[in-house]
């Protein structure tokens, strides 16, 4: 064991996770001395990794796919955040106690509001969705108080569960929530968020255009290949199109902040990591 703080990105795959170059980035903007790894856990293995990982002085991680609701639920405390999203992507090991937190959504909103310069309040807003990744970003876009959240899913009831979940706080931010199945949209929306792993398997953008108005922003919360198809529909159709690495550094940012106590310059970081993907 070494004096330096330890963390590390678990996940099932992790081997493609930009999180330890975002992080060490972080850490040499901001002056701070930490090492942060990747860490491949097996299925069946992800409570004793934590456990390992803890007992060797390790003082944080970010959980990725498939570990982010088995990070909730053995976690010794939880922040409101991951309590309504059942999902944690950032533990805080400290004192022999886990902590749970959900920095996904923070970082959605930001990139949003901050990155493509769209303020959520007042807006129509179409979540695509209803699996981890869209539970971990509701709560934060409610809390942003848009006028109307429709949460549309193929799987309709799934919808329905996710947004009976976050009834109370849409009543206080008077934000008109609704579920709808994925071909129900009838109307347009300013943006519209893509939490679907959809093109994983092969299928397409699940809505039909119809949701897209000239100058609407279409988010998808996957980069690279992935969100190509979804990017290349919504340009087509005079959406102005946004991948999810500008939500993958505002999350890191926020965790980063969560772990130090130190606000890491995400702008700055995000460019740097979008020159550094460019195509030659
Ligand atoms: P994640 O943690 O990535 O959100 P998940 O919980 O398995 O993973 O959820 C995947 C989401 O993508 C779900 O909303 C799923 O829709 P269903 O609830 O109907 O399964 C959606 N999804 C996956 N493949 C899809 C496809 N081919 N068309 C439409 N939606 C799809």
């Amino acid at each position: 064991m070494t004096g330096t703080d330890r963390y590390c990105v678990m996940g099932h795959p992790v081997g493609h996770s930009r999180s330890p170059w975002i992080h060490a980035r972080f850490a040499a903007l901001t002056g701070q001395t930490l090492d942060y790894g990747a860490q491949l856990v097996a299925l069946d293995g992800f409570a004793a990794a934590l456990r390992d990982f803890a007992n060797a002085g390790g003082r944080g991680c970010n959980i990725t796919v498939p570990f982010k609701h088995e990070a909730a639920r053995l976690a010794d405390t939880r922040s409101e955040r991951v309590a309504q999203a059942g999902a944690a992507n950032t533990l805080v090991l400290a004192h022999g106690r886990i902590h749970a937190d959900n920095t996904d959504g923070l970082g959605l909103v930001a990139d949003i509001e901050q990155g493509a310069g769209v303020p959520l309040a007042g807006r129509d807003v179409l979540l695509i969705g209803a699996g981890g990744a869209a539970a971990g970003v509701l709560a934060p876009l409610l809390a942003r108080a848009p006028r109307r959240l429709a949460v549309c899913n193929r799987t309709q009831a799934r919808a329905e569960a996710l947004v009976e979940r976050h009834l109370a706080l849409a009543m206080l931010t008077k934000t008109e929530l609704t579920a709808l199945g994925q071909q129900a949209p009838e109307t347009d929306f300013d943006v519209i968020i893509n939490a679907t792993s959809s093109s994983l398997s092969g299928g397409g953008v699940p809505v039909p255009a119809s949701v897209l108005r000239p100058g609407s922003l279409a988010c998808d919360m996957m980069y690279g290949a992935p969100a190509q198809g979804f990017l290349d529909w919504a340009t087509q159709h005079g959406a102005h199109a946004r991948d999810g690495l500008g939500m993958l550094v505002q999350q890191a940012a926020e965790s980063f902040l969560l772990w130090r106590g130190v606000r890491p310059p995400a702008e700055q970081v995000l460019a740097e990591l979008r020159a550094l993907l460019a195509p030659a």
